[in-house]
This record gives structure tokens, sequence and C-alpha cells, in this order.
């Protein structure tokens, strides 16, 4: 013990030289939220891009389940090939040098910090020590991502190396996706499963371990996590807690973690020269694509990695690369064009890790999911535009919004870093050097400090955590962000006058989803339109559209779509083609037919089965309103009814919140319709603020819903100046027994 305790003392010691040689401690921002549903169907004939897709080769060749003794003794019945080379490439990761030293110290310590590079085996390897030297026997190893491809993939592999099924000895569980069984010893999860499971037994009884890895990205479910982990420990004495980073914040987590120890992985990275643009991009997604066919075309051998923000924007990029690429002829060398994204299915996922051909150069085209959380082996070329889409809380609106954003100067060293693991690397910055020094933040802003809390506040309060300016925050929120959470909480009867949960929030928390869709479907059962209401949300949480349009087919589509259309609006439209699935037997064939992506449809459908358990749990009914479908509507403003807007007389709608300009999307149901007041699920930003998700409303049902947040504003001043200029309209004047009283939009 003694020895082990210099170890760890020499361990920071090391790691303090290091920081002071690297000043800027990295992080990564999580993004793409939202997106990594949206499962895209890959229809015959577009299969371009993913042609060599193989099937995944998670579920292990028929392997037999071994016993976690086998694992131990590293005798497993697994073929001999596979175990032979699966065994070398475990053994040849820095984290496998540390095994014993990680094994003594969580022996030794309740809370333990690991600190490693990207890819040094602290996600795939540490659970797996855990289990070999007999953690596992007494509880489940839980082990937390801040996102779901990464629980996903990292399930996969660990259970491919350990020669499981998935789902057996090692499983993942994700929102409304639980790969899990009576076996499982190794549970790899999102830190938002876990929060749930803390909030339904704060003891944590079935684990023994926990590891909170990925830390740096500094999510708001594990920064929360930070401080509920921190209180089962106390209850705990048993269990253990480890938290992993990529990066050198580890000094700062210790601190907040009772100056725990910090174990440092030994990294095994090779120099990375930076080339910096000499002007700034104009167009850095022509300057990334161009960059990509340069290297490809003057480089030596070595794969590239190109940073992009979002699906769309890599969707675009790998057509034009493919394109450029034909333009080319037969005669230069092949390049595997590989997209990766959050939505992207795992089929397709575990395909960047495989090699490229002899003679053929691989470009992964990734979001920064690429940037820690999945590592790819044999990038030589890194290029980095320097953006990031990111949400943040847009109070103009009063919601979050993704938006693109510069990286921090972390994160562009960590992207960098990404080109050095496998020899010496490049990385070419879309920007100037004096651009990463003067524009860019030296740290990424974690989540909890930029985005709206009151999904995370109710979460809280429903574990009794009442005092939310007292909790162990390792960086506190704004106390304006709070408040404002905690007003929407109010707005929505969630919380009572004195701030307490109410019996509505209380069931509010159990909805895995944004409070709004949670409270819709909790009234809904009131009102007697559970049954549409149920279809109406799952097919909104469950994926990003249902709706097909391939490019060359869009015409089509779009007659196709344009048949379910509802006058009263895009919910009712989701229920449409949900019934006509439902009336069709949940065929494919139906959903080819009218352009429908079966795999989400059937997504939608699995994640409805869920929704109506909680329901059943709560004894809420599941009733339809058959043809009453205004109910529906009346049941939506319940939950939406901040995300209200009125038609404008000049052009488009303003929020009746800010007044803001927002503008019907023309794939709306409403579109080109005379909708006087609507409410919408979402804004999309594109070209302008685009209401998504939209359904047209009378405006006393908002007063009906939120009697709290709307009311009827007299002369007496209670309308603001600026909206006393703006002159707004009376929407609904029946409380009012003068004309020019106002109803206005208010906040407490
Ligand atoms: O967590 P950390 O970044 O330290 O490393 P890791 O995710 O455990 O990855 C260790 C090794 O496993 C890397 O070399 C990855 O390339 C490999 N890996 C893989 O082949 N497939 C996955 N789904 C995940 C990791
Ligand atoms: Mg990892």
């Amino acid at each position: 013990a003694a020895m082990q305790g210099d170890v760890l003392a020499k361990e920071r010691r090391d790691l303090r030289q290091q920081e002071s040689q690297d000043k800027a401690a990295q992080e990564a921002a999580k993004t793409d939220l939202g997106q990594e549903w949206n499962d895209p169907m890959i229809a015959p004939g577009e299969r371009r891009f993913a042609s060599d897709l193989k099937p995944s080769k998670q579920n292990g060749a028929g392997s037999d389940m071994p016993e976690w003794k086998k694992i131990a003794t590293g005798k497993g019945d697994m073929g001999k090939r596979t175990s032979m080379s699966i065994k070398d490439q475990r053994e040849s990761l820095p984290a496998f040098k540390m095994r014993r030293q990680f094994l003594d110290a969580v022996r030794q310590y309740q809370l333990l910090i690991v600190v490693g590079d990207t890819g040094s085996g602290k996600t795939t390897q540490l659970t797996q020590y855990l289990a070999e030297d007999g953690f596992a026997n007494e509880g489940m190893i839980g082990c937390t991502q801040p996102r779901r491809v990464a629980a996903m993939s990292v399930a996969a592999r660990v259970s491919d190396e350990v020669g499981c099924r998935l789902g057996e000895e090692v499983g993942y569980t994700i929102r409304f996706e639980d790969k899990t069984s009576d076996k499982t010893r190794i549970k790899y999860m999102t830190d938002g499963i876990m929060q749930r499971e803390i909030l339904l037994d704060p003891e944590l009884s079935r684990y023994s371990v926990i590891m909170l890895d990925e830390a740096h990205e500094r999510t708001i479910a594990t920064d929360v996590l930070f401080g509920l982990l921190k209180k089962t420990l106390k209850r705990r004495p048993d269990m253990k807690l480890i938290v992993t980073s990529a990066t050198l914040d580890a000094e700062k987590f210790s601190t907040y973690f009772n100056e725990c120890p910090i174990l440092s992985i030994p990294g095994r990275t090779f120099p990375v020269e930076i080339m910096y643009s000499r002007e700034p991009e104009s167009d850095y997604l022509d300057a990334a694509l161009t960059t990509v066919m340069q290297i490809h075309l003057t480089e030596p051998p070595g794969d590239i990695l190109l940073f992009l923000t979002g699906k769309e924007e890599i969707d675009t990029s790998c057509e034009i690369l493919y394109e450029r690429m034909k333009g080319l002829g037969p005669s230069v060398p092949e390049l595997v064009i590989l997209p990766i994204y959050g939505a992207l299915p795992s089929e397709i996922a575990s395909r960047i890790f495989e090699p490229a051909a002899a003679g053929s150069r691989k470009v992964v085209i990734a979001t920064n999911i690429a940037e820690t959380s999945i590592t790819i082996d044999g990038i030589y070329f890194v290029i980095d535009p320097g953006f990031v889409k990111q949400t943040a809380y847009d109070a103009k609106l009063g919601m979050d919004r993704l938006q693109v954003t510069p990286i921090s100067q972390a994160q562009a060293k960590q992207r960098a870093g990404r080109a050095g693991r496998t020899g010496p690397g490049k990385c070419f910055r879309l920007y100037t050097e004096s651009a990463f020094q003067s524009e860019m933040l030296p740290t990424t802003i974690p989540e909890i400090q930029r985005q709206n809390l009151s999904n995370t506040i109710l979460m809280l309060k429903a574990m009794g955590i009442n005092d939310l300016l007292g909790f162990d925050f390792m960086d506190p929120p704004p106390t304006n962000t709070m408040l404002t959470a905690l007003e929407e909480l109010y707005a929505l009867s969630a919380l009572d006058d004195e701030g307490l949960l109410t019996r509505l929030g209380r069931r509010m928390a159990d909805f895995p989803m944004d409070p709004g869709l949670g409270k819709a479907l909790i009234m809904s059962a009131e009102l007697g339109c559970s049954d549409e209401m149920l279809s109406i949300v799952a097919m909104i949480s469950a994926v990003q559209t249902v709706f097909h349009r391939p490019k060359d087919k869009q015409q089509q589509a779009d007659q196709k779509r344009a048949r379910f259309n509802d006058p009263g609006g895009d919910h009712l439209t989701l229920l449409n083609v949900y019934n006509g699935w439902r009336g069709a037997g949940h065929s494919d064939a139906w959903c080819f037919e009218n352009f429908i992506q079966p795999r989400n449809i059937r997504r939608a459908e699995d994640v409805r089965k869920q929704l109506v358990q909680i329901l059943e749990r709560h004894k809420l009914r599941v009733v339809s309103c058959g043809r009453d479908t205004l109910r529906v509507r009346q049941a939506l403003c319940s939950g939406f009814f901040r995300n209200s807007a009125r038609k404008d007389p000049q052009e488009g709608y303003k929020t009746l919140v800010e007044g803001t300009p927002v503008y019907m999307h023309p794939a709306s149901a409403l579109f080109g319709k005379a909708a006087e007041h609507v409410i919408y699920h979402s804004l999309v930003e594109t070209t302008r603020e685009y209401m998504h998700n939209v359904t047209a409303i009378e405006p006393k049902w908002l007063v009906e819903a939120a009697p709290t947040f709307f009311k009827v504003a007299g002369k007496d001043g209670t309308l603001s100046k600026r909206k006393k200029a703006e002159r707004i309209q009376p929407l609904h004047n029946r409380f009012a027994g003068e004309d020019d009283w106002r109803l206005s939009a208010q906040r407490r």
C-alpha cells in the first residue's frame, strides 16, 4: 500500500508537470443533441456510401458465453485466432501497463480519477479489469457515457473482447432501449440513464462500481451525477467511484472529489504538425473538401479525419466528395468515404473502425463525437474547420437551440491530437493562427452553464433535492438559469407556489423526455385522448422524422406526405401517419409506398409501448377520443403554451412570449394555411427561424392550460412599455369586460 501511495504521488507530480507544459485544460463539448435518433434509412439503390457495409459483427461468431472466471484467467473458450488477436490488442493498449496499479488503487480508495489520452483503453479496458478482478461479483460495474452512440459501440466492442453476446455479460442501456439481462455484469449506459436510476434507487444498490466516463465532456447529466454520486458514496461505503477524463482537468476533479488520488495512464502519442490557413476561409466546407482531395492525391498513406458540425453537412459532404472522386476517373486510388454522427445506425458506425483495403485511403467525416468519444485507428491527417454544433439557451426564444459555434482552444488541441496516435501526423486547421489565439475561448463552457435546466431541476426536485442553490455543483449554473427553469416548471404546474414538486410534477419526472411532452401526455389521459397522444409523443421523441424524402424523388415523397396532412396541424398529421401504418398491419410495404422510414416508425412503436407502461404505472387511462381530435390539440397546449405564436400581419408569425419573428416550415401541414394562433414543438434555424411540428390552436386554450402564465392584462400598467409599444392585439377577451383589455404572455 505504501508503494501504491508513492506511485500515485508520482502520478500526481507527473501530471502537474505535464499540466504546466500545457496549461489549457481540454474539454469537449457535446453536440448533436437530439439528433441521435434519426436513423437514416438506406433504401435500395441508395447505398453508395454504405455499399461496403458489412453486417455488424457485434454479436460474435456464435461464440459461447464465457463465465467470468474463465475470463479472469484469460483462458476463455473463445476461438483461438480471435482470442489471440483480441488478447494481443488488449495488451498493447497503454491502460494495460497500469492494470495492477489501477486495481490496487480501486481497492484502496473509494474514489479515483483516471486520466489518459483518448484511445488509451479507459472505456473498454478498465471495466473489464474490474470484472476480471472480482469487482463484478457483488454487483454490476456501471459505466456512463455522455453519448448514446458511444454507449452502444463501446458495449459492442467489449462484448466482442469478452466473447459474449451483446446484452448478456456485457450490455448497454440508452433511453428507450435496454440491452441488458440478468447476466449483465458490465453495463454501459448514457449519463441520463444513470440519473434516472438514481431517481429510482438513490443507493444504486445493484452496482459495486460506477465509472463516470468521459467526465471532461461536462454534460449536464454528468455534472449532476458528480454531486449525486458524492452523496451515494457516503451512504454506500462499499461502493467505488471512478471518474475518467481524457484531458488535464484532473486536478480540478480531484479537488472537487475530496482530494482523491489521480491515476494517469502514460500516453503514447506522436508529434502532430499543425498547419493554419493563411487567410480566414469564407467557405469552410469547400475548404475542407478541397483539403481532403489534396491530402488524398499528394500525401503519403494514412487515413483522414474531418470534423464537421452535423448530419446534414456530413451527408452533403460525402456526396460531393463521392462525385469529385468519380470525376477523377479510375486512375486515382480509391477513397473510402465514411460518415459518422450520432444518428447513424450502429452497423454503419462499426464500419469506421475497419481498416481501409490496401492501396486505398479512408476518410472519416465526423461530428465532434470523434473528438474524444470514439477513437479510430490509423488516422494520420486531421482537418479541423474549427466549428462545432452545440446547444445553448437562447433567451430571446426562451429555449435551447442548436448553434454552430467556434470550438475552444482545448478542443482544437484535442482534435489535432487525433492525428498522432499511430505515428507522426498532420493537422490542417482551416482558420488562422491569430483566430486560434484571439477568437477561441481557452476551454469550453460546461453545458450546465449554458443550457436550459428545467429537465434537470425537475429531476432533482423529484429526488427530494429542494435546495438547489446549496447543491454541490462542480461549477454552479448561473442563478438566473435556475430561476428561469423554476418559473418554467411553475408555469407547467410541476411546482407549486412554494417551489415544491406537485403530484403532476412527480409524474412528469417519470417520463424520460422534455417536461412539456410529459405533461401533454399526462393531460391527454384526463382529456380522454391518451391513445392519440401516445402515438404523437412516441413519434416525436423516438426519432427525428419518420418521413423519407430521397433526393431524386422529392416531389413524389412530398405528394405522398401531403395526403396525411391534417387541418389541425403537424401533430395530428403524425397521428394520421401512425394510424395509417397501424391500419396497414405495420407493413413495411406500406412504408415504402408512402415514403415513411420503416425503421423509424417501428422504433416509435417500441417507444410507444414503453410509454404505455409508464402511463399504466401511474394509473392513467389509455383512451381514444375517436374523431374528436380537438382535445389532442388542447392537451398539447398544456405542455407547449410557451411555444405559442400568432400570425403577423406582415409576414410569418411572432412568438407570444418575446415577439420574436418565426416562420412556418414549408414542410408543415399548416404551410400556406390561415392558422392565426399556433403552438410549435421546436424551432429549427436554417436561413430563418422555422417552427417545427406546428399545431393550430384557439387562444383561449392557452389561458386554460396555463393560467399563471397567460393573463388578462388591463390598462393599469400590467403590460410592459415594450409590449404596449408593440400594440399587442387582444388574443381573447372573454374574461374581460372591456374591449381594450389585453391578454398577453407574461412572465410571473
Ligand atoms: O476510453 P479511451 O479513449 O481511453 O479508449 P477506448 O475507447 O477504451 O479504446 C481503446 C481501443 O479500443 C482503441 O484503440 C479503439 O480503437 C478500440 N476500440 C474499437 O476498436 N472499437 C470500439 N467500438 C471502441 C474502441
Ligand atoms: Mg473513452
